[in-house]
């Protein structure tokens, strides 16, 4: 819990969250969402990956990465990611979107992960290609957000894309 402040500063964050599928969150709702990303890590079968994203020389969570099992697929999940903008353009994303996809292809046996980002997120959409993720299409009307629906642009990657040493 003691995570709580730093993840405001993304939840929490106009600019952060511009993209998001929700507004800015309050420091209540992040405290839940923390105590929910606890509870998820001791689940049996375990479900989601609810992780901070630690800069090492500074020892700070400076952003999150998440990954939910698709409850109707096999061996599928969904991920999520997302920077304080401090710690923006210097090579972060990447490495959080491959962490994120190294959990799933080689620790937990997963066939397909896949993210969807709002089709104005430039930085989300670069972050996933040089990731090796493919861009593979649009869902339509995917997301509702200030009043109006929004469609969401689809990346992808098979294990049998994932190449580890890349
Ligand atoms: C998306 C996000 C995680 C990228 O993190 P980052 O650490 O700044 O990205 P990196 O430095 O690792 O750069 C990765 C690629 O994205 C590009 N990029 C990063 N920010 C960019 C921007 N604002 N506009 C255009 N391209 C951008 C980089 O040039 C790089 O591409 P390249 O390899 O082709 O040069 C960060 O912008 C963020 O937290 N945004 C808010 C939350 C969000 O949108 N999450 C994604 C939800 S789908």
């Amino acid at each position: 819990m003691d995570d709580v402040d730093a993840v405001l500063t993304i939840y929490g964050d106009q600019e952060a969250t511009g993209h998001l599928s929700f507004e800015p969150r309050t420091r209540d709702q992040v405290s839940q969402i923390v105590a929910r990303s606890i509870a998820s890590a001791t689940a049996e079968p375990r479900s989601e990956y609810a992780l901070a994203v630690i800069e090492r020389d500074t020892n700070t969570l400076i952003g999150y990465g998440r990954l939910a099992m698709d409850p109707h697929q096999q061996r599928a999940a969904t991920f999520g990611f997302g920077l304080r903008q401090e710690a923006w353009g210097v090579g972060y994303g990447l490495e959080t979107v491959r962490l994120l996809l190294g959990l799933g292809f080689e620790d937990l046996g997963l066939h397909r992960i896949w993210g969807a980002r709002s089709p104005l997120n430039e930085a989300s959409a670069k972050t996933m290609t040089a990731a090796g993720m493919v861009q593979e299409g649009i869902i339509r009307a995917h997301i509702q957000k200030a009043g109006r629906w929004r469609d969401s642009v689809v990346h992808s990657m098979l294990d049998d894309e994932w190449k580890p040493s890349v």
